[in-house]
């Protein structure tokens, strides 16, 4: 069975425990290891640093693809290991130790991290550790669920540690395409044309002799958090689709509408189940993360094919995913982060891209990344590599959080992720803003009549009047601007009295 996993025979020496792999990993190391949204992350060896660090304190720089699943940002982050983490997270634990200033977090582009590392602009990855399926007869690796960063990180590492997962089916191999963009200033361009285009290697080309040590694991990816679709998600899926078809009638889309992408977490998810339930046919994926909503699309006959970075589902989807791997392989394909994420190919492409806002200003700003305009909750992920370059990008938020303390549409955004010139639909469960084409001042008519939860609409219609008496392009009343959030902080509410 092993040796099926491991294919280049001289490799099966370097079989150790996950404590002996974990003892290569020195504090002030930086260590690149997989892991893109709760798939495909290695397991054990992370879990037996955690361990050793309770007696042997070090610190390290953890970059990954992305979040991690089995509770790994929090259990690393309780045992004090980490000191820098990079590009993306979306764990409690970890948010509170970045929070207070334990951890330096740098949130970043996910496309970008492995360009840097390439050119040296950052400190370079001293070991890489990757989950694998298999290492092919010439020591090439087999990714998982998820390929992220993996790639270019066990390709510039001086040492590779490898996790086998043996509870990972075998017949993920031959989902995988990688291809790494040649150095500058002689690159050329990306050869994906289509979303299904088949450009790089179905495993990770690296010498075996830079692999130091194997591990085998079985524990699982932990399945997503994500809640089902509810009366506000259904509605912003409502408004979405009822737009498009819009489109599809003014004869600017067809039915096939122009491939999709949608982010990560509840409502990006919802809001592509919706379109189950409309009349678009032959859709096509060009994303990051693949969602339950993927998998229903493809078995509803709606959707042809989904090129993303990472698989990511319910415990429920992964049970009737993962046995049928192999008959969904023709409608699949995962990348590295930085070619699913790629400017060049998402503008080639022409990509409708779906992410979801924490909030969104009267002018059309996105924070997707800081509540209050201070705390982190996750990082910008691949939003700002799919809004900057989309054909269409759209953000979806619902109007209200936290029980209506919270208004999702605020006078102007308390951190700035997307600007307004990123943006060119929002839609609330309340309306949708079509800003295309629309100066500042037409921008905030249209989303305070269209997006705005009826409690804030007086409010945010009377802030703004005030700030057009004033004059400006862009009007604000500065010293007000953000006196919601301030009141949110005081008060526990942005509600007005
Ligand atoms: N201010 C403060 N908190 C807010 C808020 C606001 N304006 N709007 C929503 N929230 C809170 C919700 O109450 C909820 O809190 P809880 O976890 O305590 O229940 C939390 O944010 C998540 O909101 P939810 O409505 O469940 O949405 P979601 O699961 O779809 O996540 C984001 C929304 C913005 C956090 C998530 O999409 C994200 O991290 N995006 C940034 C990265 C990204 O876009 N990646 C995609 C690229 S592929």
């Amino acid at each position: 069975m092993l040796r099926d996993r491991i294919r280049f025979k001289p490799l099966l020496d370097k079989l150790v425990s996950a404590e002996e792999a974990a003892a290569y990993i020195q504090d002030g190391m930086t260590v690149g290891m997989s892991g893109f949204t709760r798939a495909g992350e290695a397991k054990a060896v992370p879990l037996a640093l955690a361990e050793r660090a309770k007696t042997h304190p070090l610190k390290i720089t953890l970059m990954t693809g992305a979040s991690l699943g089995n509770d790994l940002d929090k259990t690393l982050a309780e045992a004090h290991v980490l000191a820098r983490r990079i590009p993306f997270q979306s764990d409690p634990g970890l948010r509170k130790a970045i929070n207070a200033g334990e951890v330096m977090f740098i949130d970043q582009h996910l496309s970008e991290t492995v360009e840097q590392l390439r050119t040296q602009q950052i400190k370079p990855v001293d070991i890489a550790i990757i989950e694998a399926v298999a290492i092919t007869e010439t020591g090439g690796i087999v990714p998982t669920t998820s390929v992220g960063n993996s790639a270019s990180f066990a390709i510039l590492a001086d040492k590779v540690i490898i996790e086998i997962n043996i509870s990972q089916p075998a017949s993920l191999e031959g989902l995988h395409d990688i291809y790494i963009p040649s150095r500058r200033p002689t690159r050329m361009p990306i050869p994906i044309v289509t979303p299904e285009s088949r450009v790089g290697l179905p495993f990770i080309p690296i010498p075996p002799e830079k692999i130091i040590a194997i591990v085998v694991s079985e524990k699982q990816d932990s399945s997503s958090t994500i809640l089902p679709p509810d009366a506000e998600t259904n509605a912003i899926a409502g408004h979405l689709s009822d737009f498009l078809l819009n489109e599809v009638k003014q004869g600017r889309l067809g039915y096939e509408l122009q491939p999709l992408q949608a982010g990560i977490g509840t409502i990006a998810n919802a809001v592509l189940h919706g379109f189950i339930d409309t009349p678009f046919h032959d859709l096509k994926m060009y994303s990051e993360v693949l969602q339950d909503s993927t998998f229903e699309l493809i078995d509803s006959g709606k959707m042809t094919f989904a090129s993303g970075s990472s698989i990511t589902l319910s415990a429920e989807m992964y049970k009737k995913v993962l046995p049928r791997l192999s008959e969904y392989k023709h409608h699949l394909l995962l990348r590295p982060q930085e070619i699913s994420n790629h400017p060049e190919v998402i503008r080639r492409l022409g990509l409708i891209c779906i992410n979801t806002a924490l909030e969104f200003d009267i002018y059309g700003n996105v924070n997707s990344t800081h509540v209050g305009g201070t705390h982190m909750m996750n990082g910008i992920g691949g939003s700002g590599d799919f809004a900057r370059n989309a054909f269409m990008s759209i953000f979806v938020t619902k109007s209200i959080a936290k029980n209506g303390a919270i208004s999702s549409v605020v006078p102007m955004v308390s951190h700035v992720d997307h600007t307004e010139h990123d943006t060119d639909i929002l839609v609330t469960e309340v309306g949708l803003a079509d800003l295309r084409g629309l100066a500042p001042r037409e921008r905030a008519a249209v989303i305070i009549a269209n997006c705005v939860d009826k409690d804030y609409r007086d409010p945010l219609q009377d802030y703004y009047d005030r700030a057009v008496k004033r004059g400006g392009h862009t009007p604000h009343v500065l010293e007000e601007a953000l006196s919601w959030h301030v009141n949110l902080r005081e008060k526990g509410t942005m509600r007005p009295a």
